[in-house]
């Protein structure tokens, strides 16, 4: 990795499945920002944990997600491509950002709040009843997030707008370990968000954002999705009842949001597109087929990718990472002040 250009970092989670949002807010940002700058990307298995998992999911979901990277254009040898756990640097500085962070600021993060809700709520959670399944890493997980970015020394973190308020509090905590333990310890990074597709919203329930664990499968377009079945999602997108076309996401969500998806997936605007259109029929026709198009070669490459292709991409990436996490990491214990083991 080169000391000259900045440094990107950015995480997505190994969920079985990837969807247009994560694709559209994400990934293609991290595929074009590998050429500009010094680009890290993570796997981030351990945070997968913090949701009930059955043995083996876990792997199976990483191979998975490795090898949609692949299949989007991440290139192990123009960036670096690791899987969390591979890197135990991250374990470590997540404990110590969970110590730095203040359990009022973690318990205001909205997605603790929806999640933690989805899943029955936060209670006693005493003799393994529903609230058991809310775990305490849950909680604590933007702190293990605001680790993963510390340890590259980041200057600029791609994500979606939902992650918003998750590098906050990674500003935030990198800012206070900053003033504790001397000036220069960590790099305090910037989120970028994109203009275009950084909220793609649930086709179904477009007041909700389109996610893997919301919603039906109706209201979620898959990367890997057939084409005929992203048309009849998308034929079958809510909209409203006024017949108009118009950009507005507050009062016209379902039309605003197939707007958004057209307009990101042209490189358009969604404003300018509006007034293209009369009627919602030819809208959603013209959305299908644009989001057909987008996805098509990474559907080819992804069934063109072996086990093989991916494995060998995720030993580079790992050695790559630990290299850079060994350094950061030695660099926070000595400004803590942890005692170094004997040599
Ligand atoms: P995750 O796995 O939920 O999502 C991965 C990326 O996809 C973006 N995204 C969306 N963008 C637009 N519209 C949507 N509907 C949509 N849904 C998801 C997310 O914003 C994200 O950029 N906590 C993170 C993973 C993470 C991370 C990190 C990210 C762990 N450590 C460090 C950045 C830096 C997450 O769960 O993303």
């Amino acid at each position: 990795m080169s000391a000259q250009r900045p440094r990107v970092f950015s995480g997505i989670q190994p969920s079985g499945s990837t969807h247009l949002g994560n694709y559209l807010g994400a990934l293609r940002n991290w595929t074009a920002l590998q050429h500009e700058m010094d680009s890290v990307y993570c796997i981030v298995d351990l945070h997968a944990l913090t949701l009930p998992k059955q043995p083996g999911e876990v792997r199976l979901d990483t191979m998975s997600m490795a090898r949609m990277l692949l299949a989007v254009g991440l290139d192990p040898e123009v960036c670096t491509l690791f899987v969390q756990s591979h890197v135990h640097e991250h374990a470590e500085l997540g404990w110590i950002m969970q110590c730095l962070a203040g359990f009022g600021e973690l318990r205001r993060m909205t997605q603790f709040k929806d999640k933690s809700e989805r899943l029955g709520g936060v209670g006693d959670g005493d003799n393994g009843g529903p609230n058991a399944s809310v775990s305490a890493g849950l909680f604590t997980y933007p702190a293990l997030q605001a680790a993963d970015v510390l340890l590259y020394d980041t200057d600029v973190v791609p994500v979606g707008d939902d992650q918003r308020q998750h590098i906050e509090l990674t500003r935030d905590l990198a800012l206070r370990l900053n003033s504790r333990f001397g000036e220069n310890t960590v790099v305090v990074p910037e989120h970028r968000i994109p203009p275009a597709g950084a909220r793609v919203m649930n086709l179904q329930y477009p007041e909700q954002k389109m996610s893997k664990s919301v919603g039906s499968d109706a209201g979620t377009i898959e990367v890997l999705d057939e084409p005929r079945k992203i048309e009849k999602k998308i034929k079958r997108a809510v909209t409203d009842n006024d017949g108009e076309v118009r950009f507005d996401p507050v009062h016209k969500p379902g039309v605003s949001n197939l707007l958004s998806i057209l307009a990101a997936a042209t490189g358009d605007d969604p404003e300018k597109l509006a007034p293209q259109y009369t009627q919602y029929g030819p809208l959603k026709t013209d959305t299908a087929a644009a989001v057909i198009d987008l996805l098509a070669p990474v559907q080819k490459r992804y069934s063109d990718l072996s086990d093989g292709d991916v494995t060998d991409a995720l030993g580079i990436g790992a050695d790559k990472a630990s290299a850079v996490a060994r350094v950061v990491m030695q660099r926070i214990r000595t400004a803590i002040g942890l005692l170094s083991p004997a040599p």
